[in-house]
């Protein structure tokens, strides 16, 4: 990090206030969404292989269509929810103790909780643990029964699963009864394959959650900002 050192003092003359804000926040909250967003939907892809195996063997092509309102629910929503977490929930303000920088603040290192580039890569464990749990709690949210888009893809399941012509007999109504409680048990499931996907250990520890970390590739993107 030496080559920082020359700019970060020429920033600091003309700009005191050094922090993570506009495009930095942008920018950070795009990278661990981005990098989230991929796991999601390798969860979702599992998730609809084992609805197609257990409900629907003959719809198997179908099924990601059938839970596509619940992943444009994650899409949506996904972005606002991290920047919030991130910033200002945990990684706000200045970084000055009485009007005096701690060594390694604002950056590149800098061991205060405050909103600049080198405390999110000081407290990065935090910062994963973070993005970790703010997706996981969207996935719990969207995958619950009542919430529109769940009962969407419930809906067309369902259908799916009972087949054209189906009748409502005694059977019928059993069948579906069948499908509905077998696709809220395996939604259920869905933040605790988020967590294995990310090699589980979820704690705001050093070693935490090593598949969705990208600590080196993260650290030196979030240095990228001033
Ligand atoms: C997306 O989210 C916003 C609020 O964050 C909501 O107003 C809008 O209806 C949502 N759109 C879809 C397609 O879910
Ligand atoms: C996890 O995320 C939820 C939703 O944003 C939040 O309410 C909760 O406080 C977070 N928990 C921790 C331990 O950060
Ligand atoms: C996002 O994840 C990919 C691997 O899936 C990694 O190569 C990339 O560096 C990550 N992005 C950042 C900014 O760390």
């Amino acid at each position: 990090m030496k080559y920082l050192a020359p700019f970060l003092s020429f920033a600091a003359a003309v700009s005191p206030a050094i922090a993570c804000e506009g495009p930095c926040i942008v920018g950070v909250t795009q990278v661990w969404v981005s990098n989230y967003t991929a796991r999601v939907e390798a969860v979702f892809n599992n998730v609809a292989q084992e609805i197609a195996q257990r409900f629907v063997p003959s719809h198997t092509g179908d099924v990601p269509s059938y839970l596509r309102p619940m992943f444009t629910a994650y899409d949506n929503n996904s972005y606002d929810g991290m920047e919030h977490a991130i910033f200002p929930s945990f990684f706000h303000g200045k970084c000055q103790r009485n009007g005096v920088d701690p060594p390694g603040c604002p950056n590149p290192d800098c061991p205060v909780v405050c909103g600049t580039p080198g405390s999110l890569v000081h407290f990065f464990p935090t910062l994963r643990y973070i993005a970790f749990n703010q997706t996981r709690s969207l996935l719990e949210k969207i995958t619950k029964p009542g919430f529109g888009p769940y009962d969407e893809a419930e809906n067309a399941i369902e259908r799916a699963a009972a087949g054209s012509g189906a009748r409502r007999t005694m059977h019928a109504r059993a069948k579906a009864e069948q499908v509905r409680q077998g696709l809220r048990d395996i939604m259920k499931g869905v933040p605790g394959k988020l967590e294995q996907a990310c090699g589980g250990d979820a704690a705001d520890t050093p070693e935490g959650l090593p598949g969705c970390s990208w600590e080196r590739e993260m650290k030196e993107y979030i240095l990228t900002w001033p």
